[in-house]
């Protein structure tokens, strides 16, 4: 209880959509769809972090056509069963949830026909069902990795009418926000990066070149999907490796997107090859700062944040406008509410869960006095075992 009015807690606006705070449950596949379609996973999954009272929650990447899944378990949207089965959590989610709903539409391109991470990631061999994959270039991801078949102008074509088709999808499903998968070397990822995209055509050599599909895809997405609604792309702001994206390559992409009307940012890295970074809290954060401050778009930071008081140090001083979290949500699916508690801020329970605000049982949080003070004052129900503000 540190702080009068924690910036972690502003609302934000984008475009008709009001985020209740900047925490954003980021994207994360789950490899857990059955053919493209939702299982039961995905409805206690994501049931449970819609009721965690965040600013926004993303739904993992989800692709617009079989070609795109990174594996057989990935979640799809490109016919009308996939969007049935996603309907139906979605609208779990709604009824019973309290956040915003958001999904990131993707391509795998050269890193699909893979297994899951949890069985190694390795690429699927012709005896388990692989199929053919697609990119900028004919360039393997890794050595022993499917070489991609380089994209025609005519396959270019079919890739961006499949997005549309999966953002009309999107809004008959009901979805409040679309984020375009364009980091980790995924298919737009791997258009922006010269490590993957050596074409010699008009979509590859300079940056303006290799955005190009990318600012193609985006702006036929961004036509097709209400202009009440935000809809905005994840990208890197490095591939952390010299001969991959530059930053100042990725600024030049996000000015182009703020052209097209893009919404929001959400800057990660990597992925384009096998290079890592060294990793510790917040380390991806410069490059969204890099890029909120050249393009003044509100932006996500991502990676390693995990202490709430890191999150409002970094709202608070404009490095970013929105903190996504992945594997902290993971670990405490209620992290907006313990990072309310540690700032003092409010966060919204559902009612069936409204009994667990400390304000309601301060004795249970003995140190905090300050919450003690500001504890509401409760008296015994008629049921012995429910308690009722006084009024
Ligand atoms: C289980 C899991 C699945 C992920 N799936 C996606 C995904 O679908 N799309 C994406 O852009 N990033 C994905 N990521 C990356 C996260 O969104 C996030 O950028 C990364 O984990 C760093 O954030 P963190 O340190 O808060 O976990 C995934 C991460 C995890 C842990």
């Amino acid at each position: 209880m540190s702080n009068e009015n924690p910036a972690l807690f502003e609302q934000l606006q984008l475009r008709q959509l009001t985020l209740p705070n900047r925490i954003i449950i980021a994207p994360m596949c789950q490899y857990s769809a059955d053919e493209g379609k939702t299982t039961d996973w995905h409805l206690i999954h994501l049931g449970n972090l819609a009721q965690s009272g965040c600013g926004m929650l993303i739904l993992e990447a989800t692709a617009v056509e079989p070609r795109g899944r990174i594996t057989h378990g990935c979640l799809g949207l490109y016919d009308d069963e996939t969007e049935s089965t996603l309907s139906r959590v979605v609208e779990a989610c709604k009824k019973y949830g309290n956040t915003p709903i958001g999904i990131q539409l993707g391509h795998a391109g050269r890193k699909a026909s893979a297994h899951p991470p949890q069985n190694g990631g390795a690429p699927l061999k012709l005896d388990e069902d692989s199929w053919e994959t697609i990119a900028p270039s004919d360039i393997p991801f890794a050595n022993d990795w499917h070489r991609p078949r380089q994209m025609d102008r005519s396959l270019m074509k079919h890739v961006i009418e499949a997005h549309v088709q999966a953002v009309h999808r999107c809004e008959r499903i009901g979805f409040d926000a679309v984020e375009l998968h364009g980091a980790h070397g995924y298919l737009v990822s791997s258009f922006l990066s010269p490590i993957a995209n050596q074409r010699t055509d008009e979509y590859g050599g300079p940056m303006q070149n290799r955005m190009r599909f990318p600012l193609e895809l985006f702006a036929a997405m961004r036509e097709a999907w209400p202009a009440t609604k935000p809809m905005g792309v994840r990208f890197n702001g490095t591939d952390w490796d010299d001969k991959g994206l530059l930053l100042e390559e990725a600024i030049e992409f996000g000015q182009a997107l703020k052209k097209l009307g893009c919404d929001f940012f959400d800057i990660s890295g990597g992925g384009n090859n096998l290079s890592r970074p060294e990793v510790k809290p917040a380390y991806q954060v410069q490059f969204a700062t890099a890029i909120k401050r050249a393009t003044g778009i509100p932006t996500m930071a991502v990676g390693m944040i995990r202490d709430p008081h890191l999150a409002e140090k970094l709202i608070s001083e404009g490095a970013c406008d929105m903190i996504a979290i992945a594997r902290g949500f993971l670990f405490e699916p209620r992290w907006s509410w313990k990072a309310a508690y540690e700032l003092g801020a409010t966060c919204d329970y559902p009612a069936q869960y409204a009994r667990a605000n400390p304000l309601l049982w301060p004795q249970a949080f003995p140190d905090n006095q300050e919450l003690n003070d500001t504890a509401l004052d409760w008296e015994v129900g008629a049921a012995p075992h429910i308690m009722v503000p006084k009024n």
